[in-house]
């Protein structure tokens, strides 16, 4: 192992032992939630916007992990680099640009990273509807034909419908109505 895989491996520990800005924000302006089918994880991002000199920008991000370590750390790294950023720089960064602050992820973790960026997306085009005044909600629900009575894993590893490619991983958007918190 290199040793800056091993710096990488260091700096994910060190993100998970002490996350940032993990947990629900009550006052939050939007909410993006993606889960992956291949892995049974998903992720939860809300995002607070103020005005700054005249622009809209994320004011604060947060997030919940439900099941992956490594999307923990990305997201704890993410979200205070989202501080600052319009909805179109932050619209720009891609998962990679999400994880730089930890290094580059090993190749098994990569799609880690785009859990993150597509509940960043998620989160972000909730807030594009929003203002041009539709629901937050998606416009379909999403995988109606899963049972209401299914498991919250079995509702992401479901078919997939309408979620963002990301390489190998699709990853399924959700309803945060759906998830039932
Ligand atoms: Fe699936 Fe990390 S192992 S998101």
């Amino acid at each position: 192992m290199s040793s800056e895989d091993t710096a990488t491996e260091d700096r994910i520990r060190d993100a998970i032992a002490n996350p940032k800005n993990m947990g629900e924000m009550a006052d939050a302006d939007a909410v993006g939630t993606v889960g992956s089918p291949d892995c049974g994880d998903m992720l939860r991002m809300w995002l607070k916007f103020s005005e700054k000199d005249g622009r809209k920008v994320i004011d604060r991000a947060s997030f919940q992990s439900f099941g992956c370590q490594t999307a923990i750390a990305v997201a704890s790294v993410a979200t205070e680099l989202l501080a600052g950023k319009s909805i179109e720089e932050a619209m720009k960064l891609e998962a990679n640009d999400l994880s730089s602050p930890l290094g580059a992820l090993p190749p098994m973790k990569i799609h880690c990273g785009q859990m993150v960026e597509g509940a960043l997306r998620e989160a972000l085009e909730a807030e594009e509807r929003a203002k041009s005044g539709e629901s937050m909600a998606p416009e379909t629900p999403i995988q109606p034909s899963i049972p209401a009575d299914s498991t919250l894993l079995g509702r992401i590893s479901g078919p997939p419908t309408g979620g963002v490619s990301g390489g190998k991983l699709r990853v399924v958007k959700l309803d945060p109505a759906e998830t039932g918190d």
